[in-house]
């Protein structure tokens, strides 16, 4: 069985809790039940990079198959993570709850998509559904 890790980043605990009108009501507990009850997989938070790199770096010592990331707002300029995708050779697809290109101009720009496979943004909870499909298919 391939083995699949989600990543989230920062402020994606706060889920329920943050901007409701655009990330929704349910809360973070609930969006890691939705996709847990579909899939047997591992789903970590941070709100620290440097976390992230380490938990990226687990994923290549425990041989993981895949990974969905939700980079949070460090999508839009972290080299760090982007280097850190990179340097573990793992595919990995990059989510957004919100269509980050219908947001602030900032969003737009994602520094960490082009170390990713695919990117699917604007579908809620359903785009790490899509994303582990895409990983589980490959
Ligand atoms: C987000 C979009 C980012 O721009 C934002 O900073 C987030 C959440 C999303 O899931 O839509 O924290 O990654």
């Amino acid at each position: 069985m391939k083995k699949i890790w989600i990543i989230n980043g920062p402020n994606l605990n706060f889920l329920g809790i943050r901007e409701k009108g655009i990330y929704g009501n349910d809360d973070y507990e609930s969006v890691c039940e939705y996709i847990k009850r579909q899939f047997n997989l591992k789903i970590f938070q941070s709100n620290y990079e440097g976390k992230i790199i380490d938990i990226l770096q687990s994923a290549y010592f425990d041989k993981i198959d895949g990974i969905v990331i939700n980079p949070g707002a460090f999508t839009h300029y972290s080299y760090v993570i982007f280097d850190g995708i990179k340097s573990i050779q793992i595919p990995t697809v990059e989510v957004h709850l919100s269509n980050i290109y219908k947001r602030e101009d900032f969003r737009k720009i994602s520094v960490t998509a082009p170390a990713c496979i695919a990117q699917i943004y604007g579908k809620g909870k359903d785009g790490y559904v899509e994303a582990v499909k895409l990983l589980l298919e490959k």
